[in-house]
């Protein structure tokens, strides 16, 4: 992978295709393979940057609390390095949370905005409390308790079960440590929404249990010239379950 160093760490990169930039964030706890199945699907419509977040995949691992406006921060660093002044912007799930903060923190850097199984809301307190307990299982126990109790929520399908699986297991628990707490401590997105003047495209499964379609529903309505592709019968990985329809979402970032 590409490395770059920005705000004392190293954050580690794929870039691939061509046309408009367009950057791919994963979510918890995984890493930029997450997109292995679309990128071939956009590559010739956009110039695909991939990175892996702060602590994730080949990117530095920190002990040091940190939030989601750090982890726009990184991106923002990594764009400015890369000299695109302008990018679309897709994040899945905690990915999104970071999407919109870099929305909210660098709105004249964003042609468009992909939400993809996320949402605009911060956490309601016990969930946040719950997060604050699952870091410290990590840290006390290690990931394999967070490992099992996701994968099966990710998706119904095995096979894919398998591979959410195979990821989470290559992340370090300080990673798991440190996005459990930048995620508890993100604001709510919600009054952003109506500002936002670029494209906007939100894809969600409608069999997701991990962040309900009535969230992406919520984000659309909020944003009125927003697209909405509800993906059936995808959980919370479209562009593993549905590459195509999910790859189609992203293309009207073009
Ligand atoms: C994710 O998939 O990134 C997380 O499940 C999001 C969350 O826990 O809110």
């Amino acid at each position: 992978m590409n490395k770059i160093n920005i705000n004392g760490i190293e954050l580690a990169y794929e870039r691939q295709g061509k046309g408009t930039p367009l950057v791919l964030l994963h979510g918890f706890p995984l890493d930029h393979h997450l997109w292995d199945e679309v990128i071939p699907l956009l590559e010739d419509t956009f110039d695909l940057i991939i990175p892996d977040l702060r602590g994730f995949g080949e990117s530095t691992t920190v002990d040091t609390l940190y939030t989601t406006d750090d982890l726009a921060s990184d991106i923002a660093g990594l764009l400015d390095q890369l000299g695109i002044e302008k990018s679309a912007i897709a994040g899945h799930s905690m990915g999104g949370y970071v999407a919109l903060a870099f929305a909210r923190l660098y709105p004249e850097k964003v042609s468009g905005l992909g939400l993809v199984s996320t949402q605009a809301l911060a956490d309601p307190p016990e969930r946040k409390e719950g997060r604050y307990k699952s870091a410290e299982d990590v840290a006390d126990n290690g990931i394999h308790g967070i490992v099992e109790a996701m994968t099966t929520k990710f998706t119904s399908n095995e096979r894919l079960q398998e591979f959410a699986r195979n990821s989470m297991e290559r992340q370090q628990p300080a990673a798991y440590i440190g996005s459990l707490k930048a995620m508890a401590e993100r604001s709510d997105s919600s009054s952003l929404l109506a500002s936002m003047d670029y494209p906007v495209v939100v894809i969600h499964g409608d069999a997701d249990v991990l962040i309900p379609i009535e969230r992406g529903q919520e984000m659309k309505d909020a944003i009125s010239h927003a697209h909405f592709v509800k993906i059936k019968d995808a959980g919370h990985v479209p562009m593993l379950e549905a590459a195509q329809e999910t790859a189609n979402g992203l293309k009207l970032l073009a």
